[in-house]
């Protein structure tokens, strides 16, 4: 009989963080999850719920204590947080995981940063692990940050692997997901957006977490991507598979640069709110935010599944809690 392996997660009430914890019970983990006596907790059953948040240490020390996998989702981004508390959470937040697990006996860490520490370089295509970019606002920097502490933990402490999702896309996500999915299938919203992005499907950046704990080698750094996609490429298929009216308007980037926030053009072109971005977060969407996931392939044998595969489920979603 093989033991009982236990993981803590932080980020466990998070869209991503709520997915994982399932899949780890499914697979037979025992789960510890934290949870801020506020959060919302869904229809986790099943989690060893720890109370508390970041900046609780006894909390933090217990959840970790004995783990042999520590999964640190938990973040903020500027969507739902002033640029302060973002750093405090992002930043400072990873500081304390990576405390509670240097004074008590856990097991590898697998940090979840962002794939927007990355981008591409000059004239290439597409970013990969190597193309450390210039932080855009306090999300990109907070997180790049917190890397270089897990780096640091990584050399001198313990275990840990930092993983680079892209935009993830699935049920629960009323930001990027539902946004998406309004672009390929409501009538009432004629504009996408410029440039492109990497879109990523839930549960297959469920399976790069699993595999980083797995497989990856301590220190470094995967990109968890998915299809690389225009705006307009991305919002065609999905009105082709639910059937839906593609929004057929491009907001032109010009605009964009122009107007700084993408939300004020929108707002005007669509009467629909899209995307709080500031002035250099709206140039970032005229780009093409291509990634490549070789590396995970190759050392993690992580696989991505097309958009269509992951439709379905976010279409169910979509339907019975947005619109
Ligand atoms: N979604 C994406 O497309 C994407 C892409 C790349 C990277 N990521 C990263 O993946 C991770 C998970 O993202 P997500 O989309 O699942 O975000 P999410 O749904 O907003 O979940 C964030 C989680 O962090 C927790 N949290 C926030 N502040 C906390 C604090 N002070 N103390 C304890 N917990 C706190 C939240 O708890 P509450 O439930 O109490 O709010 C929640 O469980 C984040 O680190 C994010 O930066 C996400």
């Amino acid at each position: 009989m093989t033991e009982t392996r236990t993981a803590a997660v932080t980020g466990a009430t998070g869209f991503l963080g709520s997915r994982l914890c399932d899949r780890l019970l499914e697979d037979g983990w025992d789960v510890r999850g934290l949870s801020r006596p506020t959060s919302d907790r869904g229809d986790l059953e099943g989690v060893d719920w720890h109370v508390g948040d970041l900046f609780d240490e006894g909390t933090l020390r217990e959840l970790v204590d004995g783990a042999d996998a520590v999964f640190h989702l938990a973040g903020i981004g500027l969507w739902s947080a002033g640029p302060e508390t973002v750093w405090n959470v992002n930043r400072d937040g990873t500081e304390r995981v990576l405390e509670a697990c240097r004074e008590t006996d856990a097991g590898r860490i697998v940090f979840t940063s962002t794939s927007g520490t990355r981008r591409p370089q000059g004239d290439d295509d597409f970013a990969d692990e190597t193309d450390v970019a210039e932080p855009i606002g306090a999300y990109q920097a907070s997180k790049a940050e917190a890397e270089d502490l897990v780096d640091r933990y990584a050399e001198t402490d313990g275990e840990a692997v930092t993983v680079h999702p892209t935009s993830i896309f699935g049920p629960g996500d009323e930001e990027f997901t539902a946004q998406l999915l309004a672009m390929g299938v409501e009538p009432t919203m004629p504009a996408h957006l410029p440039g492109g992005l990497s879109i990523v499907g839930i549960s297959d950046v469920v399976d790069g977490l699993l595999a980083a704990y797995e497989r990856g080698t301590s220190g470094e750094h995967y990109i968890l991507g998915g299809e690389n996609l225009t705006y307009n490429c991305a919002v065609s298929r999905i009105g082709n598979a639910v059937d839906g009216s593609p929004a057929r308007i491009r907001v032109p980037a010009t605009a964009i640069r122009a107007a700084g926030p993408v939300a004020e053009v929108v707002d005007a072109v669509a009467d629909r709110r899209m995307f709080p971005f500031d002035r250099q977060m709206a140039d970032l969407a005229t780009q093409r935010l291509f990634y490549t996931s070789r590396k995970a392939n190759e050392e993690l044998g992580y696989e991505y599944r097309p958009l269509e595969a992951h439709l379905p489920e976010a279409m169910d979603w979509y339907r019975a809690e947005i619109r």
